[in-house]
């Protein structure tokens, strides 16, 4: 079935890694999680998932959920970034999320990213990410508004509606819940919901 998702068309893999490397570099010491999240993801994954051996952030900037939930969960996770600059910050590895490593694979327990948004092809990286996820795993994959923005790039290369990711993620796997995070600032309301994904039974 072609897929209706909103992508951006990059000329070359050369294309898309200099787009994210050079927006990386730009925005390097700024952070999009909230600590809001970081704890209703914690307190998630604590109550859902058996045991948590090993985890993985993918598409981590300068790792600072790395740190949190290394800190939060006690255990080990590390990062992905696909940007040079990865090589900066503890527990980061350079490399593009795309490519799992094979001793991932059935080997994780968490995954968590705000990045699927600068997937070049979304649905292949869902499955990759999953491939690696254990039978008892949980895969938390953030949407907010800024992951549906009109104009895409090629940086932000991939934009859906909080349906449109829903529906992505139950076409081969499960919705487990979706954990609503809300925000005040300067009177404004903001809203994000982080998607747990797992295997079906
Ligand atoms: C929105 S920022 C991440 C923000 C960070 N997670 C935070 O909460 O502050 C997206 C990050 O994903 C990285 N990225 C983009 N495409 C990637 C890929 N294919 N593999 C790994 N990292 C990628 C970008 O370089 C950028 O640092």
């Amino acid at each position: 079935m072609e897929s209706i998702l909103r992508i951006y068309k990059h000329k070359s893999y050369e294309e898309y890694l200099a787009a994210q490397t050079k927006k990386n570099v730009r925005k390097l010491s700024r952070r999009w999680i909230w600590g809001k999240d970081i704890r209703a993801i914690t307190k998630h994954a604590k109550a859902n998932i058996p045991s948590i051996d090993f985890g993985i952030c993918h598409g981590v900037r300068n790792g600072l959920e790395v740190h949190e939930f290394r800190k939060h969960l006690e255990t080990n996770i590390i990062g992905t970034e696909i940007s040079h600059t990865a090589t900066q910050f503890e527990n980061v590895i350079q490399l593009d999320f795309h490519n799992i490593k094979s001793e991932w694979v059935d080997n994780v327990d968490f995954i968590y990213s705000n990045s699927f948004d600068h997937s070049s092809n979304p649905e292949y990286c869902v499955d990759q990410w999953m491939k690696c996820l254990k039978k008892d795993g949980i895969c938390y994959i953030h949407w907010s508004k800024d992951h549906n923005i009109r104009r895409l790039d090629a940086a932000d290369c991939f934009a859906a509606t909080r349906d449109e990711y829903q529906a992505l993620f139950n076409q081969k796997y499960h919705v487990v819940d979706e954990i609503e995070v809300k925000r005040v600032k300067r009177n404004r309301t903001y809203k994000r919901v982080v998607f747990a994904i797992k295997h079906g039974s």
